[in-house]
């Protein structure tokens, strides 16, 4: 251990400072290549020996006489430089220093990790009895000493060997090449990838699994073998997840041109598991909640959820594992593209025009509160102290609408061309936002220049828009602002491609949409050949992802609601009645007198949804649904959560009553269409529980005993989750009984075991606070698993009346749980900071007590480097 003749390490590292900030502009090539890695694993629960063997080759140029491996709580067992025990070496913080003079050396590092008391499950850790691994972003460093990020490209040997009645399923990345056994009761396998790729995708399980098989044949009439793994018993709930998987293997051969590129390829599905899924090459892991379906345990958007996981993660095998990210900094590279490509994946599979709504509808409940917060972050962000904290809404969902903006701008065609060129010119690489970029200038055949602003800036660009009678021609006026984000005071404009149409007020149609981009700060367009003001049909589909500020009178509204031919314009139309009348009852803006007007208006465009022919049942139902809570609160510079949720409640009650009969005679109509996963029979069940949740504001007993009948009748989870949504938030005998009935029916199925959490952590009931509170103490309550803890925490975050309960309570709740789990799971506590974040938004007694728990927080001993990020921006 004497190295501080040959490495010198800093002094002083003892008390720990305020973890460093990373940029972007700093970003250096690293001094070596790893060509190749060759791991070794001894596996056990409690201790797990790995070898690493790494082939390094000194970069051009460089003169360095060191390397440096990054670390994570590891200590180095034995240390070996071409062959030879090695003491030339040091640990600066957790990293490890290794002199080396020549240009190609071998150095072989022996680390000794517990996987049982990994409770971050980041890295290599134990779950449920068996091994599994989650290297992105920086975990690999937890398994060994590496240049853990992700421009190091290497190929990868694997030997495992273990208990074989512990361990009798051992998987790694690319092909098992060899597998044997030994006397002593333990046996082995080899995994050879074929392919260059970042620390980051490996990924090794090891466990008692079984799996569903089947093939695929791809373009090139390639077999291969696909694997589902997963635990005894759960086998028969992956069909559905088999099924996704090879439609998506189908679909990025025909909309890509992209096929798979090994002979294998297998999903092992965890319990336990920070994210959503991890697109490791050749073995993807996946949370248990994004594979297991079948229909008595999973609703319709289980069902959608999975198969748009599922296809994420196989469309990174070349979004992400072929072409891999340069630095971190570039992460939306990979995950807004292949979010955008997951999305459209799904359009083609169901509706599209359900499925944009959808995915707008996530945009703005979850990126557009990001983007107006402290939180707010370019989609390729310039700076951090924890990268986990930039796997969000923004680098995700924003991202992928940056790139779907190129592709309407364009038209899909050149898109694809672009796309191509990226793929062909990249391939092999770690890539960059910029390289993408400039792929799609160069194959689609446009100038990005000022598009490019969309990677740099943050903000949701605020577009006003008025339309002015000029003789016989209509005159649109844009004006765009870009609001101040941290960090980014002044911002320029940037390139906004519009959809509209222009409605003739005689005729009720139109003769064309068409595309226009905003390109400056304002601009105007004239349209000729409008006797009088057309009615204007803007952003139609969502072309850009702004808001728009305009001055529109209630009966064009109106109009567009009923007859707009864009489904997602038409919604938008619903929405923007609702918002505008909302938002002015809960600011005290609304004249009195004006209010039976305007539910009025409300109610016949609501009528109309419920009785148009034309509409299939899932569009019906998501034109049935409200703007949520969190939407309107977004559209208020402060905002107090207990007057937005009445007069929302509110409006609810008084269209349940209005309508009641269309809605009664809508749940017994849907009732009677039986069970399948055809469109049909979906859009049955979602109009279905819509039409409870109105009759439950308006006629709460009656609605009790609907919902209780259709609970009890259920033969699927979308129907009997939905009736248990509405019965929880009412006060009824039924709502006991049912939640106990669910509880009993489903204890031993965990996944199903968390909707019933949810449900109650999310209920519209007045008391949901104090279950939250009870469900905490809940034996099946665990800070361990983070799908439990989202279940009951993420849900009562998620759930306005409950959390802004005037006294604090619920914001004491939240900081209570990220202090109790941030020493366990830094990366799963950091996630409830937001919430708690938002608090200038808010009226001023909300905010200090929000910032009095966000400081509480800060004040702690010690925090993860995570929650530090995420508080200290916060409060910022
Ligand atoms: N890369 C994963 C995905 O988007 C997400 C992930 C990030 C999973 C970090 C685990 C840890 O598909
Ligand atoms: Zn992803």
């Amino acid at each position: 251990m004497d190295a501080a003749r040959t490495v010198s390490a800093p002094e002083n590292a003892t008390k720990p400072a305020d973890p460093p900030i990373i940029r972007r502009e700093d970003y250096r090539p690293f001094d070596w290549a790893v060509p190749e890695v060759a791991l070794d694993f001894t596996l056990g629960l409690q201790a797990t020996q790995v070898r690493a063997r790494l082939s390094l080759r000194r970069n051009e140029g460089v003169t360095a006489d060191r390397i440096r491996l990054n670390g994570d709580g590891l200590t180095p067992v034995a240390v070996k430089v071409d062959g030879e025990a090695s003491n030339s070496w040091a640990m600066d913080g957790s990293d490890l220093i290794i002199a080396l003079n020549g240009d190609m050396h071998e150095v072989e590092i022996t680390t000794a990790i517990n996987p049982a008391a990994n409770s971050q499950l980041m890295g290599l850790y134990a779950s449920n009895g068996m091994l599994c691994t989650q290297c992105e972003a920086e975990g690999f460093r937890r398994i060994t000493f590496f240049p853990d990020r992700p421009d190091v490209l290497s190929t990868y040997r694997v030997h495992m060997s273990g208990d074989k009645t512990q361990f009798p399923v051992l998987l790694s990345n690319g092909n098992c090449t060899a597998k044997g056994e030994a006397a002593d009761g333990t046996h082995w396998a080899e995994w050879h990838d074929p392919w260059p790729k970042p620390a980051y995708l490996f990924a090794l399980v090891a466990g008692e699994l079984v799996a569903r098989h089947d093939q695929f044949t791809t373009m090139n009439d390639r077999v291969v073998d696909l694997g589902i793994w997963v635990r005894p018993g759960d086998l028969d709930r992956t069909e559905h997840a088999m099924e996704s998987l090879k439609r998506s293997m189908k679909w990025d051969e025909d909309a890509f041109g992209r096929e798979y590129d090994l002979d294998l390829f297998n999903i092992v599905a965890v319990s336990d598991f920070n994210m959503g899924a991890m697109e490791n090459k050749g073995l993807n892991v996946f949370n248990t909640k994004y594979v297991l379906a079948d229909a008595e345990t999973a609703t319709d958007g289980d069902y959608d959820a999975i198969e748009g996981v599922i296809g994420h993660e196989y469309f990174h095998n070349w979004s992400g594992n072929r072409i891999t990210c340069r630095d971190w900094f570039q992460l939306s590279l990979k995950e807004g593209f292949t979010v955008l490509r997951d999305q459209l994946f799904s359009q083609d599979m169901g509706s599209e025009p359900v499925k944009r709504i959808e995915d707008v509808r996530v945009l703005r409940s979850a990126q557009f509160p990001e983007d107006s917060g402290p939180l707010a972050h370019p989609i390729r962000p310039d700076a951090y102290r924890e990268i986990s904290n930039f796997y969000t809404a923004t680098v995700y969902n924003k991202g992928a609408e940056v790139i779907r903006m190129m592709r309407s701008i364009v038209g899909p065609e050149r898109f694809r061309a672009g796309c191509d060129l990226y793929f062909e010119r990249h391939d092999g690489e770690a890539a960059t936002c910029e390289d993408f970029v400039r792929a799609i200038e160069d194959g689609a055949k446009i100038d990005l220049t000022l598009f490019r602003r969309w990677y740099s800036q943050a903000g949701t660009p605020k577009v006003t828009v008025r339309l002015e009678q000029d003789g016989d021609a209509a005159v649109l006026h844009l004006a765009q602002q870009v609001p101040a984000t941290p960090g980014q005071p002044d911002k320029q404009p940037m390139p906004v491609p519009l959809r509209i149409a222009l409605f003739d007020r005689a005729s009720g149609t139109h003769a064309g949409e068409r595309l226009i981009v905003l390109e400056d700060g304002s601009a105007s367009f004239r349209f000729e050949g409008f006797a009088e003001r057309p009615i204007l049909s803007l952003n139609r589909g969502f072309t850009a992802p702004v808001s728009i500020d305009r001055d529109v009178a209630r009966e064009d509204l109106e109009f567009l609601a009923a007859h707009d031919d864009d489904p997602f314009a038409r919604y938008e139309a619903m929405q923007d009645l609702v918002v505008g009348h909302l938002t002015a009852a809960a600011d005290g803006r609304l004249a009195e007198g004006d209010r039976p007007g305007q539910r009025a208006a409300i109610g016949r465009a609501l009528g109309g949804v419920l009785a148009d022919a034309g509409l299939d049942d899932l569009m019906r139902g998501e034109l049935m649904i409200l703007p949520s809570q969190t939407y309107l609160a977004e559209q208020l510079a402060t905002s107090d959560p207990a007057a937005i949720h009445a007069e929302r409640e509110g409006l609810k009650a008084w269209l349940g009553h209005e309508l009641q009969d269309a809605l009664l005679a809508m749940h017994a109509r849907a009732s009677a269409v039986p069970f399948s996963l055809d469109a049909e029979a979906r859009g049955a069940r979602k109009v279905k529980t819509q039409a409870l949740v109105y009759l439950a504001a308006a006629a709460p007993d009656r609605a009790a005993e609907l919902a209780a009948e259709q609970y009890d009748s259920a033969d699927n989870m979308t129907d009997r989750q939905g009736a248990l949504m509405v019965l929880t938030g009412l006060e009824s005998p039924h709502r006991t009984h049912k939640l106990i009935d669910f509880y009993n029916r489903y204890r031993d199925n965990p996944l199903v075991i968390d909707k019933w959490f949810a449900l109650q952590a999310q209920s519209l009931h007045p008391q949901a606070i104090e279950h939250v509170k009870a469900l905490a103490l809940h034996p099946d309550f665990t800070l361990r698993n983070p799908n439990r803890v989202r279940s009951l925490y993420m849900a009562f975050a998620a759930n306005p009346h409950a959390f802004h309960k005037p006294d604090g309570e619920g914001y004491r709740l939240i900081a209570d749980l990220i202090l109790a789990l941030d020493p366990i799971n830094p990366q799963t506590a950091a996630r409830f900071v937001p919430p708690l974040g938002r608090w200038r938004r808010f009226d001023a007694a909300r905010a200090a007590l929000m910032r009095g728990e966000l400081e509480r927080v800060a004040a702690a001993e010690k925090l993860s480097r995570d929650t530090f990020e995420q508080v200290e921006r916060s409060l910022g």
